[in-house]
């Protein structure tokens, strides 16, 4: 069977890109090595009419490394490495509606993300995505110099405590990951280097008196969300969206109430943060 000249045109200059000419459900390994060429280049690629089922986006995620259930989340019935996205007019909640990098506080924090979303809402329900290279970049010689070297302590149980809380679920006192990661690491396969601070894991600075370590985060915060370092992605049914956690952050906006949003996301596990 032939198969088309896969297209990846670039969204903004510095994250994101639309692939076209492919199909996520039977990828030969030469379309496979584009993409990860791809997601390495842009942090985040984009995929329209990709109907693929729970199955295939599952072994399109195992190819890139191991897949990763959700610390806070049972997952799908018979798939716990599959976790629903949802929101609806019953929802008190939606899910990653902050700037983060996925479950940050893990030890092995996720190196990418992949979501297919087969319910979207007429309007809104677009996702952000920022690149954390950029972020970093255009950080000033005697800042970098500051933080280089520091670490950031990433705590899950904050904000899954939050989440359960609203959703009345009993996590059954259960401990959350909590794990201390370099705030500028070195992505492992580009060699570049990165923010890797959040607002929804990182907790404080390690070694550092609280009112700088509040200050310095809170500049951060800030930072990494300027318009700048950031793309917006629109979906529409069986759109795909997947990124690397290592050198970018998303944020979900919730602005589709009463609407329904529904989709579903594979996450693939990480290295250590050097
Ligand atoms: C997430 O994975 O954090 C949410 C992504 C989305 O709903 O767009």
């Amino acid at each position: 069977m032939s198969r088309n000249a896969i297209t990846i045109t670039p969204v903004t200059p510095v994250i994101g890109a639309n692939v076209d000419g492919i199909d996520l459900g039977d990828l030969s390994d030469s379309e496979f090595a584009v993409l990860y060429d791809g997601l390495m280049a842009h942090g985040a690629l984009f995929f329209r009419g990709q109907d693929i089922s729970i199955e295939s986006q599952k072994l399109l995620g195992e190819r890139f490394g191991k897949l990763v259930a959700h610390p806070n989340d049972p997952g799908v019935d018979g798939h716990p490495e599959v976790m629903p996205i949802h929101a609806d007019e019953n929802s008190v909640r939606a899910t990653g509606e902050e700037w983060h990098s996925d479950v940050s506080c893990d030890p092995l924090p996720p190196m990418g993300s992949i979501v297919r979303m087969h319910t979207v809402p007429e309007t809104g329900g677009d996702t952000l995505f920022a690149c954390m290279y950029a972020a970093y970049e255009a950080l000033s010689e005697r800042m970098r110099a500051l933080l280089d070297g520091l670490r950031a302590v990433h705590d899950g149980a904050p904000y899954y405590q939050r989440v359960n809380r609203l959703l009345d679920r009993d996590d059954g006192g259960r401990t959350y990951p909590r794990a201390e990661h370099p705030v500028i690491r070195t992505h492992p396969v580009t060699g570049r280097k990165a923010l890797f601070v959040n607002k929804l894991f990182t907790q404080y600075i390690v070694g550092v008196p609280t009112g700088e370590s509040r200050a310095l985060l809170g500049f951060l915060f800030e930072h990494v969300s300027r318009p700048h370092f950031q793309c917006r992605f629109r979906w529409r049914r069986n759109s795909v969206a997947m990124w690397d956690n290592r050198c970018t952050q998303h944020h979900a906006i919730w602005d589709y109430w009463p609407a329904t949003r529904s989709g579903y996301r594979v996450t693939i596990q990480g290295e250590k943060p050097e």
